[in-house]
């Protein structure tokens, strides 16, 4: 019997194995490389604007993905808290993405018009003001920090050479916008634009 060459040859069965493994990894992976469902942006999709972008840097910087996923899994559990699930062509622009797995805190792939914009400024100046029981830390610098306005139109540029669509008009008029402006503000308005393309019931 063949198979039984294969069977008491554990080198063989290995490559086997991966062979088959990778066989059926590849089917399920390579159509979404050209699907348009995953690489084409969902209508009305727009490159962030020079203070949401700014802020989304803070975001990084700040660690705020560390302990916030961006990603609402197609779950009951998840569309009844967070809104219609994440879908990929919501993300196309985003460099590096936010996904996450961890939450510490709430996902905040929809966050974007749930609460006022005073909310968020005295949630992350001291978030026990409004949340008493909360374990966030306090971001009271970004009160106090302005933003560098020499840099936002370098990202764009930067942005721009893998794909994002980054206009000449956008690019020369960025620094104006965030100039003097403080680091809560840019924070604030990345946090208010968070997945508000695509909705239907929270
Ligand atoms: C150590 C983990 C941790 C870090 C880091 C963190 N958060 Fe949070 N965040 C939480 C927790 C826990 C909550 C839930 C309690 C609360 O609302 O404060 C929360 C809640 C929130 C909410 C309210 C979400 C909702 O749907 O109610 C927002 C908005 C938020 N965080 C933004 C941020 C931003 C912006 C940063 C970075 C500047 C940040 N968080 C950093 C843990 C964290």
């Amino acid at each position: 019997m063949k198979h039984e060459i294969v069977e008491k040859n554990i080198g063989l069965m290995i490559v086997f194995i991966i062979v088959a493994i990778s066989f059926g990894s590849l089917v399920e992976l390579v159509p979404l490389f050209f699907q348009k469902q995953t690489t084409e942006p969902i209508e009305g999709l727009k490159p962030l604007g020079a203070m949401e972008l700014t802020g989304r840097d803070i975001y990084i910087r700040e660690g705020c993905n560390v302990c916030h996923s961006q990603m609402i899994r197609p779950l009951r559990s998840e569309t009844e808290r967070y809104g219609h699930y994440s879908v990929a062509g919501e993300h196309v622009y985003e460099h590096p993405f936010l996904w996450g797995s961890k939450r510490t805190g709430p996902d905040l792939a929809r966050v974007g018009e749930r609460y006022s914009d005073e909310w968020h400024r005295a949630h992350l100046y001291n978030p026990r003001d409004v949340v008493p029981e909360s374990i966030m830390p306090s971001y009271p610098w970004l009160f106090q920090n302005v933003i560098d306005a020499e840099l936002v139109g370098k990202k764009m540029t930067a942005l721009r050479k893998v794909g994002v669509p980054y206009t000449d008009a956008d690019i020369a008029g960025a620094a104006e916008i965030v100039d003097g402006q403080l680091e809560i503000d840019a924070v604030v308005a990345y946090l208010q634009q968070l997945g508000t393309l695509l909705k239907y019931k929270r």
